[in-house]
């Protein structure tokens, strides 16, 4: 469903009017296509002058040069499609100021649809620490609320339990590199969390799930379709599943990405191994799981029947728990097996009208928090809660509902499908091995649940 204001307010006279009367004006944004450079441009890298930001910046320059990218560190009037200011260092709040202060002052040399990405630690040793970490967070969420033209602020952060974890580790090079591209465009004022977990750079970014395969269910349309089609691209084989009765979309979107369709209820009895014997007899191994399925019936709590609360727990709760406890219990998932659940702001936020809904996502982050810890080494559970993303489900709603909803983030447009997409597909990386038991959202910094 196309964003009819947004290409209104973008165009021509009527643009200029917009101008004029100070409307919001969504910005195009610079969205992934393959053959990308690691970055848009030269990369700005601020370490604030502490010691042990220095050290983790020379670091970090030295992943990125390996890319290919012109990295600076210090500005001399040219733009830049990266800020990256480093406070790995920060021992107390009075720490963050070089770093931050210097990010203001090159903000103006930003190129539309440019990236902030702080890199921080969590947790500490004294109060000073925790307080000076802690900080970052609400610097970058603040800074993501000021930025223009498409682009935006996220922080990377090494996990308090990781940290001796050094800022060139697989999965903080594998977090740079996705928030740095244009998969990571509806990603905004969000903090991406590296754990102690391993991980693995790809031999090819490009196809960094080359001989994987993968399961997406309720794949026939909309954000599965989406994901179908990027795990595709990245290099996976996958088993397309939704229900018999989309099965001509199902068959259409299998064979567009040369994969398999399986015609599966997700709450039918033992669809965990009906999935893992398609997976293994066609494909001859599972590797990822997208738990994408999911319905809504809403209605406020005053109103609802059992069957309401009953199908959407059941479906998008109940079948993730059992199918994934079947295919672990199997033991016969790929060693770096990814779990993939989706969750929603609204279970993040809460929702009027969607007391059910809510409950089945914040369930869907809750399980993949308890799985991301037990879970074998190598194998990781997450979860992606998107916004406002423009589907069929989202086209239902009432007009100025959808209006209303889709200005209600910092990059004033709803998302598209592939931005739900990118993100799963790198979470699904082996470059994301060190990311386990999070919820990313993919929501353009939504004002709900911020
Ligand atoms: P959609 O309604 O367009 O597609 C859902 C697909 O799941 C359909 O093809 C449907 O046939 C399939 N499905 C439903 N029940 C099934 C079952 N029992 N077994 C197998 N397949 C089944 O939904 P959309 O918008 O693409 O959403 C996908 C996921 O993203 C859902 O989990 C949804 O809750 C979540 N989400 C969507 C948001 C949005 O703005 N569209 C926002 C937040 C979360």
């Amino acid at each position: 469903m196309s964003d009819k204001y947004a290409e209104i307010v973008n165009s021509g006279l009527t643009g200029k009017l917009a101008k004029a009367l100070g409307l919001p004006r969504p910005a195009r944004l610079r969205r992934y296509s393959p053959g990308d450079d690691a970055a848009a441009g030269p990369v700005l890298i601020l370490d604030g002058g502490n010691e042990g930001s220095v050290k983790d910046a020379d670091a970090l320059a030295e992943v990125l040069l390996s890319w290919g990218v012109d990295v600076r560190r210090h500005s001399e009037g040219q733009k830049f499609a990266a800020i990256i200011p480093v406070f790995t260092g920060a021992k107390q709040p009075a720490d963050l100021s070089g770093a931050a202060v210097a990010t203001g002052e090159a903000l103006r040399s930003l190129m539309p649809s440019g990236r902030v990405i702080s890199i921080s630690r969590s947790g500490g040793l004294t109060p000073h620490e925790v307080a000076a970490r802690q900080g970052v967070t609400g610097f970058t969420r603040s800074l993501a609320k000021e930025m223009r033209a498409g682009s935006t602020a996220n922080g990377i952060v090494l996990d308090g339990e990781a940290r001796s974890l050094p800022v060139s580790a697989v999965s903080v090079a594998g977090a740079l590199r996705f928030l740095l591209s244009g998969r990571s465009a509806y990603v905004s004022g969000q903090f991406i969390s590296i754990g102690s977990k391993a991980g693995k750079l790809p031999d090819n970014w490009e196809l960094p799930l080359a001989g994987q395969v993968a399961v997406v269910t309720g794949a026939a349309r909309g954000i599965g379709a989406a994901i179908t089609r990027v795990l595709a691209r990245d290099g996976a084989t996958v088993v397309a599943v939704d229900m018999p009765a989309a099965g001509d979309a199902l068959a259409r979107i299998a064979n567009e990405v040369r994969g398999t369709a399986l015609q599966l209820d997700v709450t039918a009895a033992e669809a965990g191994t009906i999935i893992l014997d398609h997976a293994l007899a066609r494909h001859g191994s599972l590797d990822i799981v997208v738990h994408n399925a999911g319905i809504t019936r809403d209605k406020l709590l005053a109103n609802m029947d059992p069957a309401r609360w009953d199908s959407v727990l059941g479906v998008n709760i109940g079948a993730p728990l059992t199918i994934s406890d079947e295919l672990i219990a199997s033991g016969k998932l790929g060693d770096g097996a990814r779990i993939i659940g989706l969750a929603s702001t609204s279970g993040i936020a809460g929702n009027r009208g969607q007391t059910n809904y809510a409950a089945s996502k914040a369930g869907v982050m809750g399980m993949v928090a308890a799985l991301g810890s037990k879970l074998p080494s190598g194998m990781t559970a997450n979860a992606v809660a998107p916004g406002f993303i423009e589907t069929e489900m989202t086209a239902r709603m009432p007009t100025v509902t959808r209006q209303v909803a889709r200005r209600l983030n910092s990059l004033q447009q709803g998302g598209k499908p592939v931005d739900v997409a990118e993100t799963i597909a790198f979470l699904a990386s082996p470059q994301a091995g060190g990311i386990s038991g999070t919820t990313l959202r993919v929501c353009g910094q939504n004002l709900v649940g911020a």
